[in-house]
């Protein structure tokens, strides 16, 4: 698939058949988010796979537990689009075990070697992050960003025993899609961009 098709088309996706991602696929994703650049090519990343169903289980149950009162208290959204990812987002919640892969996406210190600073960790993970969803789109398989995980953070350190030194950003779910992958709904690039001078 053309990289701009799979950019254009490249929607979160929170509905999953239970069918699993092959090791190699997850891995041909994994060399395309380590494609991607990084300051100073420092490639402080770090990609923790999570297809092992009692981690799951266990880090799911502690994602319910912190994100259920949330979505039982939730007023329904006015806007049709915003309530369709909500509803989006507790099914991918309440489904956390059964997404097939989850990667997270962490990244170290390490930039500028002299005095390593945090902000760096960003501009190291989100462009792996974003190669990796654009590189599963063009496999056919979906992805959707997530955050809430974090709330089991702890969990996940202990279960995986992942070393202090990673940073957790961005949780990936991953699987083959439910739903059709969609054109994205952006900004026109009018509204965003500007030729050298503002007026
Ligand atoms: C850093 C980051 C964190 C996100 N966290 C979540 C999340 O916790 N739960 C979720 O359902 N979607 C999450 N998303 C997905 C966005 O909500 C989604 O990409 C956005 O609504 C646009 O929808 P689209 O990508 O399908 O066009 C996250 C996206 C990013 C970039």
């Amino acid at each position: 698939m053309d990289v701009l098709e799979a950019m254009n088309s490249c929607t979160a996706m929170r509905y999953f058949q239970e069918k699993p991602v092959a090791k190699g696929e997850i891995e041909k994703l994994i060399h395309a988010a380590t494609r991607a650049s990084s300051p100073g090519n420092s490639q402080g990343w770090e990609f923790l796979i999570i297809d092992d169903p009692e981690v799951k289980r266990v880090v799911g149950e502690k994602v319910l537990a912190g994100m259920g009162p949330f979505f039982a208290n939730r007023p329904t959204s006015d806007d049709a689009v915003e309530e369709r990812m909500l509803k989006g987002a507790e099914h991918l919640a309440r489904n956390f075990a059964k997404v097939p892969t989850w990667i997270v996406c962490m990244a170290r210190k390490v930039y500028p070697p002299q005095d390593p600073q945090e902000s760096f960790m960003h501009s190291t993970i989100y462009p792996a992050a974003q190669n990796l969803i654009v590189a599963a789109r063009s496999l056919g398989i979906g992805t959707c960003f997530t955050t809430f995980p974090g709330m089991a953070e702890p969990d996940i350190r202990e279960l995986c025993k992942v070393p202090d030194d990673l940073h957790m950003f961005v949780y990936v779910a991953v699987g083959y899609p439910e739903r059709n992958f969609m054109p994205v709904k952006r900004k026109p690039v009018a509204d965003v961009i500007t030729w050298n001078t503002y007026s």
